[in-house]
């Protein structure tokens, strides 16, 4: 039984997660996607909104769980019986960060294994960073979330959703 975990903030989910979760969750037996409950970081949506949002989307998906973590992500997998990180790779700059934070877990605890897909092109671009930078304005980010969750993130900043031209919602 290979139980993977999917770790991030997901400050918010973004279609480029949702396609990653999809795609390991045909790889693994069980995926977890463990939140961080990031307190240092100022966080768009709370802890409890961004697992309700997760679990909405992945709730088809018959061997994904969602569960927050605090502290080292190696001493959770610990916890849960997981020996897989999944992560996403989209450009030759997610490289170094990605490839340093594998092999400090892999040190940390030599059963743990970190595997990458790489992002689909359409989504090669795509971050949450992102997706709060042009929603804080007001732009379209009908192609960057998944549709129920647009109208939540313009509350956050309390701006009016702009008017699609071309059908985007
Ligand atoms: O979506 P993100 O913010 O890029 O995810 C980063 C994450 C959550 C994978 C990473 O920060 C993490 O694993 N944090 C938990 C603390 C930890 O284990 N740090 C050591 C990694 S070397």
């Amino acid at each position: 039984m290979k139980r993977a975990i999917y770790p991030g903030s997901f400050d918010p989910l973004t279609l480029g997660h949702v396609d990653i979760i999809e795609r390991s969750s045909r790889i693994v037996d069980e995926l977890v996607v463990g939140v961080l409950n990031n307190s240092a970081k100022n966080s768009l949506f709370s802890l409890e909104e961004r697992v309700s949002m997760i679990r909405e989307m992945t709730d088809l998906l018959p061997n994904v769980t969602v569960s927050s973590f605090n502290g080292l992500l190696v001493d959770y997998m610990d916890e849960i019986g997981a020996t897989i990180i999944v992560r996403g790779l989209r450009a030759v700059t997610d490289f170094e960060y990605e490839l340093q934070i594998a092999q400090t877990n892999h040190v940390e605890n030599p059963n743990v294994e970190t595997i990458f897909l790489t992002t689909s092109l359409q989504y090669s671009y795509l971050s949450s960073t992102i997706v709060k930078e042009f929603a804080s304005y007001g732009g379209d980010i009908s192609k960057f979330v998944p549709a129920q969750f647009i109208d939540k993130i313009y509350q956050k900043y309390a701006v009016r959703p702009p008017c699609l031209p071309h059908g985007g919602r």
